[in-house]
């Protein structure tokens, strides 16, 4: 490995650049610095420190992640630290120098470009880079350069720029240069390689705030004019609901189509397993039609887990019988760090109802254990049954109401689940409105602040007081809009895992 230039030779020449942005700037305009995640942060926040103290002016600075605009999914994995777009500032008529560390083909200058113009319309967009490695293979340039580095296509080159101007900096090249997705100690980055999303179960705390930082910046996406993202253009969603369903069914569809996928709804009155085909079949049979991913909600527990052993495409559960609702337990945490802070550890949260059949308990029992909530189960004795207390440390079984609710940060109102009830599990819903219903005495036992969630379909009058959902206190229709962007996020993850399990599958064929 050859150190090609050290700090203070990229010092000068950061200076050079700077110099030279001041000179082109000196007659007037608005004009901010955009760091493109990851590497040209650092050196676009030093950019407009320089700037600001020569020009005596302050030179707005943001950061910009071009992932969803970039033509290669699959190429690489997505870190678990993933730095979203942060501009606050609005750009239009703004003169924005993009920066970076490297430019080499020009792919990312090219997706930062169209990642900029859906925040707004910039009067002017040029590019600066530390070092511009040549080997362009579109039509766009590096109008600042501060260093230039001759390389042989299939060397690397590194960039460590230090966030301060008195740190160590340096550029190597060389056979041991780290990959982009290793630190510079060669380590390996954390990153998502899930195809499948079955459980939360088998997903790590940070894989939950992967999901959810993705989920933020598509959130933000959507407040855009510009509200589809072209990250899966030409992949087919097929989602495959063999229950009935009106959010989830409805979110992955208008998720896959904000992200440009085309998407086919295959309901089971509308397919052949009436006419007796099994799940397998159907399923192959979707495959086959050249589908790119499943989205499967079914009765039976394990069928999302089956057919993502089966198949090549990704699968991800939604909703398989009393087992599990991954994406549900996503959008419901989402929710809850929206408004009790990111920083769920220690929270109470309470799930009231219908424990024993639910998947949505149980993916949320997982998901808040995960980031380190309390989980307080509560219902009649024969819908919460003790042993959901070995679930995890952080989770308690408590029968009475008023000290399952007192100084909760949330409530979670579960539907008595008749469909996957054999038995009747309590006298009658009159009788379990009046022992478990959550009405206004009930929610002030609450904490102040607390919210009132709900999965849907909600019975009103039944599990909640009509004027309680429709209560300030209630965020059961924010759940429903976060469904959109934690969907989107998962869809993201899987199809770029899967693309990449392809990609190495084929070379090991090779
Ligand atoms: N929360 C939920 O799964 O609702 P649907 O059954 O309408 O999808």
């Amino acid at each position: 490995m050859a150190r090609l230039y050290d700090s203070n030779e990229i010092a000068e020449a950061i200076d050079r650049m700077a110099g030279a942005i001041a000179k082109d700037r000196a007659g007037g305009g608005a004009f901010a610095i955009v760091g493109i995640a990851n590497g040209g942060i650092a050196l676009g926040r030093r950019l407009a420190g320089i700037l600001s103290r020569r020009m005596s002016r302050e030179v707005p600075f943001g950061v910009l992640n071009a992932q969803f605009h970039r033509d290669d999914i699959g190429s690489r994995p997505i870190p678990k630290a993933f730095m979203r777009t942060d501009i606050p500032f609005d750009i239009t008529d703004m003169a924005i120098v993009l920066v970076d560390d490297v430019i080499g083909t020009g792919r990312t200058a090219r997706a930062a470009i169209n990642e900029l113009f859906d925040h707004g319309r910039p009067s002017q967009v040029e590019i600066a880079v530390l070092c511009d490695r040549d080997g362009r293979g579109l039509p766009l340039d590096a109008k600042y350069a501060a260093l230039r580095v001759d390389l042989a296509a299939d060397e690397q080159v590194m960039v460590k720029l230090s966030p301060e101007p008195s740190g160590t900096d340096c550029v190597m090249t060389g056979p041991g240069v780290p990959s982009p997705l290793q630190d510079i100690s060669g380590s390996e980055v954390e990153c998502w390689a899930h195809k499948d999303l079955v459980t939360i179960e088998d997903i790590s705390r940070e894989e939950i705030d992967l999901v959810h930082s993705l989920a933020t910046s598509f959130k933000q996406t959507l407040e855009r004019k510009q509200k589809k993202l072209p990250s899966l253009r030409g992949k087919t969603v097929v989602n495959l609901f063999m229950e009935p369903s009106t959010r989830t069914r409805v979110a992955f569809e208008i998720a896959a189509k904000r992200l440009s996928a085309d998407v086919v709804t295959i309901t089971q009155a509308a397919s052949s397993i009436v006419k007796g085909e099994t799940l397998k079949d159907t399923a192959m049979n979707i495959q086959a039609l050249n589908a790119d991913m499943i989205v499967l909600r079914h009765k039976s527990a394990g069928a999302a887990a089956y057919l993502s052993r089966i198949l090549r495409l990704p699968v991800i559960n939604a909703g398989d019988g009393a087992h599990e609702h991954p994406t549900q337990a996503l959008l419901d945490t989402f929710t809850m760090r929206e408004h009790l802070g990111q920083d769920l550890s220690g929270k109470k949260i309470t799930i009231l109802g219908d424990i024993l059949f639910s998947r949505v308990a149980r993916s949320n029992i997982w998901a808040l254990g995960k980031l380190g909530a309390k989980v307080t189960l509560a219902g009649p004795n024969t819908l919460v049954p003790q042993e959901f207390e070995k679930l995890g440390d952080n989770v308690e079984v408590v029968h009475d109401l008023k000290k399952a609710l007192a100084d909760a940060d949330a409530v979670m109102l579960l539907r008595i689940q008749h469909e996957r009830q054999s038995t009747s599990h309590f006298p009658s819903l009159k009788e379990y409105t009046a022992s478990f219903g959550l009405n206004k005495l009930r929610a002030s036992w609450l904490k102040p602040g607390a919210i009132i969630m709900h999965p849907g379909p909600i019975n009103r009058g039944v599990e909640v007081d009509s004027d309680l959902a429709d209560s300030g206190r209630s965020v059961i229709l924010e759940q429903v809009t976060n469904g959109i962007v934690c969907r989107m996020a998962v869809l993201y993850l899987c199809a770029n895992a899967a693309a990449i399990a392809a990609a190495n599958s084929s070379e090991d064929l090779d």
